[in-house]
């Protein structure tokens, strides 16, 4: 994609990433719709191109909130680039969670993701060339104690994208599935960041993530698989699980530690 030619919908837009994925947008010279709930930092942004982003507030869970997306992708002339960035996410034992944080974190990073690109794929169809990123996580490919529900979100996420993008493999509509390792972003918590410290975690800055995602947006890639030696361990527990099984195990009593539960 060229990104002066951009139309972008970027959802989690005030977000540690989202944010750096609008500004750059912004930079590179493409039009944003910015869409989250609270603006943020969104609103310095929108003063420096007040031309080129324009941030609308929807809470991504409701229908109403994607409708309002999808009318004012179509009044900035219809998008051709569509990045779903919201999502949420807590370091959290299952059985620490309550429905309430199923229901949010399952509605927001797969549920709502699926259906706004189907509302968007119309729009999407009638472009040249047209690209949905859907941004998931190395933990879309690797099960991680302390992060089920989250893990089962992006495992979803990835599949989608998967099959999406063979389900539009003869149209202009491409798929890219784009998975950070750690970013330092407000998602991670205390309890997460203390973990990630104790394991040797290595972290992203969020302004690389959105550098890298964007380069891949352009050279129109289908897959992006962020951080050495997380790129091999996706690849090893596709082939060798019970490895990681082994592995991972060795980790529970400082993961449990870390998440506050009492016992085994
Ligand atoms: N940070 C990491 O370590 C990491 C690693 C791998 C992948 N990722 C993925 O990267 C993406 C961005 O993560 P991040 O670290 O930038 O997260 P973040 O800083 O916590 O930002 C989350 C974004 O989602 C928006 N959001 C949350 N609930 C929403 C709702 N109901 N409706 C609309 N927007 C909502 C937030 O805006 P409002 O609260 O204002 O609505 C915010 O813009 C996520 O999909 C995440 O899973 C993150």
């Amino acid at each position: 994609m060229h990104l002066p030619d951009c139309v972008a919908v970027l959802t989690g837009a005030s977000g540690g990433i989202g944010l750096e994925l609008a500004d750059q947008l912004c930079v590179a010279g493409a039009k944003v719709l910015a869409v989250s709930r609270q603006p943020g930092r969104l609103a310095e942004l929108q003063a420096r191109y007040p031309q080129q982003l324009r941030w609308l507030q929807a809470d991504l869970r409701s229908a109403e909130g994607r409708g309002r997306v999808l009318a004012a992708a179509q009044a900035m002339g219809a998008c051709n680039l569509l990045i779903n960035a919201a999502g949420v996410n807590r370091f959290a034992l299952l059985e620490q969670m309550d429905e309430a944080d199923l229901d949010e974190l399952f509605d927001l990073n797969i549920k709502a993701a699926v259906q706004l690109t189907r509302l968007c794929l119309p729009q999407l169809r009638a472009q040249p060339s047209a690209l949905v990123v859907n941004v998931g996580s190395i933990y879309g490919s690797i099960g991680y104690p302390g992060y089920a529900t989250y893990c089962a979100s992006k495992f979803a996420l990835r599949g989608f994208s998967e099959a999406l993008r063979r389900e539009l493999a003869d149209t202009t509509v491409k798929v890219l599935y784009a998975a950070p390792r750690t970013t330092r972003t407000a998602m991670n918590g205390d309890a997460a960041q203390a973990l990630n410290q104790a394991l040797k975690v290595g972290v992203d800055d969020p302004q690389d993530v959105a550098r890298a995602v964007l380069a891949a947006v352009q050279a129109e890639r289908s897959e992006l698989y962020l951080g050495w030696p997380e790129r091999l361990f996706v690849r090893l527990n596709g082939m060798l699980p019970a490895v990681v099984d082994r592995a991972l195990r060795k980790q529970l009593p400082l993961i449990r530690r870390h998440s506050g539960w009492p016992g085994k």
